[in-house]
């Protein structure tokens, strides 16, 4: 085997010290590329099914591979042995040929699992092809400007090729102009995959890098004002300042389910002050709506041995995952009407009805997302009969109360007919949404229960699973909530601001609808004002999404949802036109 310095290697990456790569002999450098084209035709295997053809990795010896730029892999299974940096590639075993991404970035592994496809890092990446022998500088720490820290590599659409060489060595190659050199330290976090980028969140960054000035970001479920920004409310902002000063706020643990006196505000939000007195509620503080739900999931399955969730289809994408990390499995009941953009009651009703005992009901109490779409109060009085009659154990999700009518009591009328049926059920109740208080993580769990006693043994073993979970609540949050709800004029403050973001909402759906009756837009667009809540499903199809995407720059999830609280006045317009350009195929 050729030596690295005569094959023409730049630089060896040692390993990552300090947060660069120091080219040292820490650690055990296994593969080594290069762009020159020097080397001997070797062991640079490249797959036919990798769609490989980027002229610029080509192997003149190679027959049928031609091109100005080489790549060779250096080490191979022969230990190098004038530096023991360059150790032996460990052989690797690896299976079947597969196809796999690292973070947006296709890898081509050649005849491997992804099992033992590492992701090559720390990885350097050199910003130049090597025009001349460096390989006497490899020693030397690598000035800051050569390196290129890991995650950079896989940013963009760079294809990265990773594989096994003949001799056993692994190597990853990225396209572009650069030549790589890649370290591949053992890891005991070898066999983690990469995961899936969260839909919703991945969509915010592209959005944040997008430079384009007149971008617009509907895909987020947040609040926005006028000028398309956060908004904290004012009366929030004041409860916090008295809970900042006051000295009674010592920041010690709360109790495992929250603080006592806090129970009984945010339980009348749901239930009548007869409820709350009769002592048939278990109520604990959580994590927000999404550990309520969490907490009730694994209630649900290790308490009650309930085996099967039912949700609306379609639902908050987070739900499924939610039920499944409890221990149930989910399945799907009829709510939406694909053709009307609208509620499909008929179909929901014949679809509970399959449901069998035992199993539970999830059904968002307000504001359904992600369609904007509600039963009306005839349809919920039929729904809650329907429900009584199966013996199912109904979940309720109540995320977005207020934010729909901008009155938390008509936005209440599917939990009273609820608490009217004498049912037991639960409630996830959130105030991300109707408090602001996205990130404070606020919520309660509520259990009704047929009796006192029931309901104490069931606190005490919802305390027990939020005990193992995370110990406690958080307390700062949960104590703006109490000054709020505790105080008249800070409450009235806050019933207020809640009317006005739900109106600012109403009037943003009339008037995108406006535009788009006035553009002619093809097809009906009463779907828009009909829908309540934060969000419209607005029917455009998934290849319509990409291009609201990609080209108008508007950003919104793949199922056609908008959050029509980030549309204002300055930006419906364009939004309008952007869904008129995309309806027509322009
Ligand atoms: C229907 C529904 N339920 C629950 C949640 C949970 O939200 P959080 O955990 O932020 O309170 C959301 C958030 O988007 C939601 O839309």
């Amino acid at each position: 085997m050729a030596s690295l310095a005569s094959a023409g290697v730049t630089r060896i990456a040692g390993a990552t010290v300090g947060g660069y790569t120091t080219g040292t002999s820490i650690g055990a450098p296994r593969v080594a590329y290069t762009a020159a084209s020097t080397f001997p035709s070797a062991n640079m295997i490249v797959p036919a099914a990798t769609g490989f053809s980027d002229s610029r990795f080509t192997d003149p010896s190679n027959p049928g591979v031609t091109g100005p730029r080489q790549a060779k892999v250096l080490s191979t299974s022969s230990p190098v042995t004038s530096n023991p940096a360059y150790a032996q590639a460990a052989p690797v075993t690896y299976a079947s040929p597969v196809t796999r991404t690292i973070g947006s970035a296709p890898v081509f592994t050649q005849s491997a699992t992804p099992a033992v496809v590492r992701q090559a890092a720390p990885v350097v990446e050199y910003a130049a092809a090597p025009t001349a022998d460096r390989s006497g500088s490899r020693n030397q720490p690598l000035p800051e400007d050569r390196v290129r820290r890991a995650p950079a590599v896989y940013k963009g659409d760079v294809p990265v090729y990773a594989g096994l060489t003949a001799g056993g060595a692994e190597y990853v190659y990225t396209g572009g102009d650069s030549t790589m050199l890649v370290v591949d330290d053992p890891s005991i976090f070898d066999g983690v995959p990469q995961a899936p980028p969260d839909a919703i969140l991945s969509l915010a960054s592209l959005f944040k890098e997008d430079k384009f000035p007149q971008k617009v970001n509907l895909g987020i479920g947040a609040y926005r004002d006028e000028n398309g920004k956060p908004w904290p409310l004012p009366s929030v902002m004041q409860a916090q300042m008295i809970v900042a000063e006051d000295p009674a706020e010592d920041k010690e643990y709360v109790p495992i389910d929250g603080k006592p006196d806090h129970k009984k505000p945010v339980q009348q939000l749901i239930f009548s002050d007869a409820e709350i007195a009769s002592g048939n509620l278990a109520t604990a503080q959580a994590l927000s709506g999404t550990g309520s739900l969490s907490i009730i999931g694994q209630f649900l399955s290790s308490i009650m041995g309930c085996k099967t969730i039912h949700l609306p289809d379609p639902t908050w994408g987070n739900h499924n995952a939610i039920f499944k990390r409890a221990g149930l499995e989910s399945k799907k009941y009829t709510y939406y009407k694909p053709e009307t953009r609208g509620f499909d009651f008929e179909g929901m009703l014949a679809s509970l009805q399959q449901i069998p005992a035992g199993d539970a009901v999830l059904l968002h109490s307000v504001a359904q997302n992600p369609t904007g779409v509600d039963p009306t109060p005839d349809q919920w009085n039929e729904i809650v009969h329907t429900i009584t009659q199966l013996g199912v154990i109904p979940v309720l999700d109540n995320a977005y109360q207020g934010y729909a009518s901008g009155s938390l009591e008509q936005d209440g009328f599917a939990q009273n007919l609820f608490e009217e049926s004498g049912l037991e059920y639960f409630v996830a109740q959130s105030f991300a949404k109707n408090f602001g208080l996205y990130g404070e993580r606020i919520g309660y769990i509520h259990v009704r229960c047929a009796s006192p006693d029931i309901s104490k043994a069931v606190l005490s073993q919802l305390k027990i699973l939020i005990r193992q979970a995370y110990s406690s609540p958080p307390r700062h949050g949960a104590a703006i909530v109490y000054q709020v709800l505790s105080n008249p004029d800070l409450k009235a403050q806050w019933l207020d601001e809640l009317l006005f973001m739900a109106q600012r909402i109403t009037v943003m759906r009339d008037a995108l609808r406006d535009q788009l009756e006035s553009l002619g837009t093809p097809g009906t667009w009463n779907h828009i004002t009909d829908q309540i809540g934060m969000f419209s499903y607005t029917g455009l199809n998934t290849a319509q999404v990409e291009r609201m995407v990609k080209e108008f720059h508007v950003y919104m999830t793949k199922d056609g949802r908008i959050s029509v609280a980030g549309l204002n006045p300055s930006n419906v317009n364009y939004v309008a036109e952007s869904i008129d350009r995309v309806v027509r195929g322009e």
